[in-house]
């Protein structure tokens, strides 16, 4: 049987989502199928923070359902792999997407991950920072592996989502 790549899935959407929630990392973790739902409290200073998180299907027989969890959001992460160029190509259709079905305080972060593979680095940070930062959305570079810039990155969407 032959399987065919899949230009978005394994990206590790799932890996960010469990080293946030339980800080922990599994080798072998099972794609998604449709989407998971997962909770997390996160204090920023005096803040509590409540984060309710959908970690959607990167296959893209499920492209469709993105919609479903991304609209009303408060904020997005779209990850892509930096060791596969393919993977961030993607990411300008999903910012358009976004732009499109959302309002605009929606707090849009980016995530280069497998930081720790530096060596099969396909995606410059410069390029992928620029590129964020011309659209108004974080950029951060993560490693699930590692556990590197995974609770920045929610510390930082904390931060950007405006007051209640
Ligand atoms: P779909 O659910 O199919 O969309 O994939 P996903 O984006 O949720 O990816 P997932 O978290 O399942 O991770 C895919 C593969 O990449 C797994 O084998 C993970 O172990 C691996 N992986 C995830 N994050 C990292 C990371 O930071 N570094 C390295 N080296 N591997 C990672
Ligand atoms: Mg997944």
């Amino acid at each position: 049987m032959a399987v065919r790549e899949v230009k978005e899935s394994g990206v590790g959407k799932s890996s960010i989502v469990l080293r946030f929630v339980s800080d922990s990392f599994k080798g072998a973790l099972e794609s998604t199928i449709g989407a998971s739902f997962m909770t997390k409290r996160l204090e920023v200073g005096d803040v509590s923070y409540q984060f309710q998180i959908w970690d959607t299907a990167g296959q893209e027989k499920y492209r469709s359902l993105a919609p479903m969890y991304y609209r009303g959001a408060s904020a997005a992460i779209i990850v892509y792999d930096i060791t596969r160029e393919a993977t961030y190509r993607t990411v300008k259709d999903w910012v358009r997407e976004l732009k499109r079905n959302c309002t605009a305080d929606m707090v849009i972060a980016i995530a280069g991950n497998k930081s720790d593979l530096n060596d099969l680095r396909e995606v410059r940070a410069r390029d992928a920072e620029e590129y964020a930062q011309s659209i108004g959305a974080l950029f951060i570079e993560t490693s699930a592996l590692s556990a590197v810039n995974v609770p920045h990155l929610f510390t930082a969407i904390a931060e950007g989502l405006p007051p209640e």
